[in-house]
C-alpha cells in the first residue's frame, strides 16, 4: 500500500519519525484545535440540516458521517471543502486492503493521485498562506526541515489517517446508541455526559471494530507486560478495550463508565496525532444529534448493515436512517 512512502508517518521510525511528527504537531496544538472547534460545530449543524432536508429513509453515511470528517480536514489543511468528495474517495481507496488477496495496485495508484492533488494545493497555498497545516508544511520545506516529497506525504497522509477512521467511529457510535436506548436517553437527559459517551464509543469500537483493525508487527522478539511476542507476530493495537483486568464488564456499553485510558488512539510515538480533533468531531455529533433528530433510528435491522471489511478501519457500506 503506502508503507515506506516519504512522509507517511506510520512507516517512519525513530529520529526521522520524530522530525516529521514535530512538523505537523502545531496543527494539532490546543490553540489550533480550539480555533477549529467552532467550525466543527458549524459543519455538523450544516450537515444535520442537509440530512433533515432529504426524503426518508436517507443514507446518513452519505449526508453526515462521510462528509463531516472530510470537511474538517479541509479546514485543518486550509483547502476548500468543495474538493472533499474527490479526496475522500481517494483516501478510502488507499485504505483498502482487498482482504490481502487481490493486487494492491488500485490503492497505490490512489496514493499517487492524492500526492499529485496535495502537491497542487501546496503550490496554490504559497499565494495564500494562513493559520493552517499546508502553510506549516511549506514553512518546514523552506527552512530545510522536510523535503518537498515528505511534506506532500505528510499532507496526503493526514487525509488518509483522519477520514475513514472518524467516519467509522460516528457510525459505530450511532449504532451503539440505537442498540442501547437507555444509554441514549441518559445522554439526551444530560448532555454533559457527551465527553464520557465519546470515550465509551472509542473504547467499545476501536478502529477496525468487527474486523482486525490496526495491527503492528514487531521486527524483533519483544516482551510486553510479561508476555513474549515473537518477531513478525500480528499485534492488535486496540485489543485491550475488552480486557476485564482493565475494564469492569468490558462487553457492556456504559456511557457513565469510570474512565480508564483506552487504546483507540494507540500509544507511544505513533499514537494518533489527531485524537483531540477526532474527539471534537464526535462531540459535535453526539452532543446534539438526538436533540435535532429525537426519533432518529435505523431504517433496516442492524444485522442488515454491511461492514466494509475491505477497509482497514471498518465502517459500513450504507447507514440508512429514519427520523
Ligand atoms: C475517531 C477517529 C480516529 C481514530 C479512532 C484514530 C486512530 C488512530 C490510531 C489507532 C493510530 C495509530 C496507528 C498505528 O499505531 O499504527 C492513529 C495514527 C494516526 N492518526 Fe488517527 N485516528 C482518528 C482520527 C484521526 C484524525 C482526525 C487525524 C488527523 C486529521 C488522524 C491522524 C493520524 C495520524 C497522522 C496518525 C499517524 C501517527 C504516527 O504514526 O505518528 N487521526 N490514529
Amino acid at each position: 500500500m503506502i508503507v515506506g512512502s516519504p512522509g507517511w508517518l506510520v512507516s517512519h521510525e525513530g529520529g526521522e519519525h520524530a522530525r516529521l511528527r514535530t512538523i505537523v504537531a502545531p496543527a494539532f496544538s490546543n490553540r489550533r484545535v480550539k480555533l477549529l472547534a467552532q467550525q466543527v460545530e458549524a459543519i455538523a449543524a450544516q450537515l444535520f440540516e442537509k440530512l433533515a432536508a432529504q426524503p426518508q429513509p436517507a443514507d446518513l453515511r452519505r449526508h453526515l458521517s462521510f462528509p463531516l470528517p472530510a470537511m474538517v480536514i479541509s479546514a485543518l489543511m486550509g483547502v476548500l471543502s468543495e474538493d472533499r468528495a474527490f479526496f475522500a474517495r481517494l483516501s478510502g481507496e488507499v485504505m483498502t486492503h482487498q482482504h490481502e488477496s487481490g493486487p494492491r495496485s488500485a490503492s497505490r495508484r490512489a496514493w499517487e493521485e492524492l500526492r499529485v492533488y496535495m502537491r497542487g494545493k501546496m503550490r496554490d497555498k504559497r499565494q495564500a498562506p494562513g493559520d493552517n497545516l499546508l502553510t506549516d508544511l511549506l514553512a518546514a520545506v523552506d527552512q530545510g526541515k522536510a523535503t518537498e516529497e515528505e511534506a506532500v506525504g505528510l499532507a496526503a497522509g493526514m487525509l488518509v489517517a483522519g477520514h475513514e477512521s472518524t467516519v467509522a467511529q460516528i457510525e459505530f457510535g450511532l449504532l451503539a446508541m440505537f442498540r442501547h436506548p437507555q444509554q441514549r436517553e441518559r445522554l439526551v437527559g444530560d448532555p454533559s455526559l457527551v465527553d464520557k459517551a465519546v470515550e465509551e464509543i472509542l473504547r467499545m469500537y476501536p478502529p477496525g471494530a468487527g474486523w482486525d483493525g490496526v495491527v503492528r508487527y514487531p521486527r524483533t522478539d519483544v516482551i510486553i507486560a510479561g508476555v513474549d511476542i515473537p518477531a513478525e507476530s500480528k499485534v492488535l493495537v486496540a485489543a485491550t478495550s475488552f480486557d476485564p483486568r482493565h475494564f469492569d464488564d468490558p462487553e457492556i456499553f456504559d456511557i457513565e463508565r469510570q474512565e480508564e485510558p483506552h487504546l483507540a488512539f494507540s500509544y507511544a510515538p505513533h499514537s494518533c496525532i489527531g485524537g483531540a480533533l477526532a474527539r471534537l468531531e464526535l462531540k459535535a455529533v453526539f452532543g446534539s444529534i438526538f436533540q435535532r433528530f429525537p426519533a432518529l433510528r435505523l431504517a433496516v435491522a442492524p444485522e442488515e448493515l454491511k461492514l466494509r471489511k475491505e477497509i482497514i478501519i471498518g465502517g459500513f457500506e450504507e447507514f440508512p436512517v429514519l427520523w
